[in-house]
Formats: structure tokens, C-alpha cells, sequence
């Protein structure tokens, strides 16, 4: 597994590839590497023939009291899950490389980086947005794989790899779970035994929006105040929002129809967790 540290070295491996009629597969990650990771990269690995991971943590996508400095940043492990998985190349590059001094670019996707996460993280999607297009400049994928989790994020950089003319398919997959429902996060590892216990709960809430939206003669309203309810069963929980929205506006849904999404993010102690599910509606 080759080892690149800046963007000119990524481009030159990714360049070499492209020249023996390989196609990449990208997955872009801030390290401290899950079950959630690797799916992703064996994903890339099974429709590419090669596969590049980047390890970058973003400044640009934390605000000023977030957990930018205690990020996990566990290098050795990540290091060995990646060759272990069979990644071809590992691009880590640092913060100079990413963002010389004087460094004054950004990248806005308007309207999908305003609602639910963006309305309590102002900046962190146009952090977001920037740094990917950073790195597929570098790795120029053929393919980029990124999780449901994060389900506004794949939707903004679906946008803006349409919008910009992006020549990389982005491959939205499947969250990957614990047994008992908690979607695995990096930041799971910052819940205490007890609010770890809790957790499972957003999930359990979020089943019970997304069944209720199934239900003839409910509301988004209704379907979102028992999920609400179900959330509020965990001590001390903090709700940043709960909705029931479009799955390609993003916007909250007037009346429950079709392919939807509920999504939500809370606050357990000094964690955010957030999660999202499919909801249909066949009315
Ligand atoms: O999902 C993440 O880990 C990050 O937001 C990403 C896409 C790697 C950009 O820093």
C-alpha cells in the first residue's frame, strides 16, 4: 500500500493508474476507521481496480466548540485496516498541504447546506463540499463511496458533482449498524456505558416515524412527534431537529407521498449523534 502525503503525489499515483487503464475508487474518511469504513471499501474495491482511501480531518468542516482537537486520530490502526482490507493507496495529507497559507477558496452548495444538520453547524457543509472536491481533484476517481449515515452529505456532493460537471460517480451506501440499531459513528467512542445503552434509541425512534408514515390517514406531524416522544425516553437528550423530509430537496414534507426520509440529530451528554432511514408512503 503506497503512502501519499500531498496532493501532487496523489495525483501523480492516480495519473499512473489511469495510464495502465485501471479505474479508482475513492473513499474519502477522517480515519479512526469502522465496520462502516470498510464496507465502503470493499464496495470500491469489488467495482474498481484500484482503490484509494483518503485520512484527512478537516478543519474546515468543524466549528469553533467542536471536537476538532479530540477527533480519534488512531494512524497505526487505521493504517493496518486499510492494508488489511487490501487499499491500494492511503493519502493522508496534512493541513499545510491541504491549505497553504493565504488559502481563501470554498465551495457552497446553496439551499441543501441550510437545512437540518446546516442550520446547527453553519459552515460545516461548505467545509465539507470544499475538501471533497480537494480530494477528488487529487485522487480523480472514477467512483467515490459515501455512506447513508451522512445522508445530507451524500446529497450536497451528489449536487455538486452534477453541478460542476464532476466526471466521478458518487455511490451512496448502506448504514452499517450495530446489533442493537446505533449507526457506527467515529464518534460513538465519545459515549459514556450508560448513554451507549441509550443511544440505540434514535434509531428505535426513527423506525417507529418511518412505520407511522406508512399508516393511512397520518401526518408528517404526527409521525414525527412519536418519534419525537421516543427520543425524549433518553435522560437528558438534547433534539437538534427530528423531520420527515424529501429525499432529494431535503425540505419537510406537507403531506406524506412516496420515497421520503426521516432524519434526526441529538445531543447524549457531549455527543451528537445523528441518523436517518428510508420512509415510504404508497397513499
Ligand atoms: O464523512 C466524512 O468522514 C467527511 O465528512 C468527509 C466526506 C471525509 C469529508 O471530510
Amino acid at each position: 500500500m503506497k503512502i501519499l502525503r500531498t496532493p501532487e503525489a496523489m495525483r501523480s499515483f492516480s495519473d499512473r493508474q489511469r495510464r495502465q487503464g485501471k479505474s479508482i475508487g475513492f473513499v474519502p474518511t477522517m480515519g479512526a476507521l469502522h465496520r462502516g469504513h470498510l464496507s465502503l471499501i470493499q464496495r470500491a474495491r469489488q467495482e474498481n481496480d484500484c482503490t484509494v482511501v483518503s485520512i484527512f480531518v478537516n478543519p474546515l468542516q468543524f466549528g469553533p466548540k467542536e471536537d476538532f482537537n479530540r477527533y480519534p486520530r488512531p494512524a497505526a490502526k487505521d493504517d493496518r485496516l486499510c492494508r488489511q482490507a487490501g487499499v491500494n493507496a492511503l493519502y493522508r495529507p496534512t493541513v499545510a498541504a491541504m491549505y497553504p497559507v493565504g488559502y481563501a477558496t470554498q465551495v457552497e452548495v446553496r439551499g441543501l447546506s441550510d437545512r437540518l444538520c446546516g442550520r446547527f453547524r453553519p459552515g460545516h457543509f461548505q467545509g465539507v463540499a470544499t475538501v471533497v472536491l480537494k480530494l477528488f481533484e487529487a485522487a480523480t476517481p472514477d467512483r467515490a463511496y459515501f455512506g447513508e449515515k451522512d445522508f445530507q452529505q451524500l446529497t450536497i456532493l451528489r449536487r455538486m458533482a452534477t453541478d460542476l460537471n464532476l466526471p466521478v460517480r458518487i455511490v451512496g451506501c448502506p448504514t452499517i449498524r450495530e446489533a442493537d440499531g446505533l449507526a457506527l459513528s467515529s464518534r460513538n467512542a465519545y459515549l459514556g456505558p450508560e448513554e451507549r445503552r441509550l443511544a440505540p434509541l434514535l434509531n428505535e425512534a426513527l423506525t417507529i416515524g418511518a412505520m407511522l408514515c406508512r399508516k393511512r390517514g397520518m401526518t408528517p406531524a404526527r409521525a414525527r412527534s412519536a418519534a419525537i416522544r421516543r427520543i425524549q425516553s433518553i435522560p437528558g437528550v438534547r433534539i437538534d431537529y427530528v423531520e420527515v423530509v424529501d429525499p432529494e430537496t431535503l425540505s419537510p414534507v406537507r403531506r406524506l407521498q412516496g420515497p421520503m426520509r426521516i432524519a434526526a440529530a441529538i445531543r447524549v451528554g457531549k455527543t451528537r449523534l445523528i441518523d436517518n432511514i428510508a420512509a415510504f408512503c404508497d397513499d
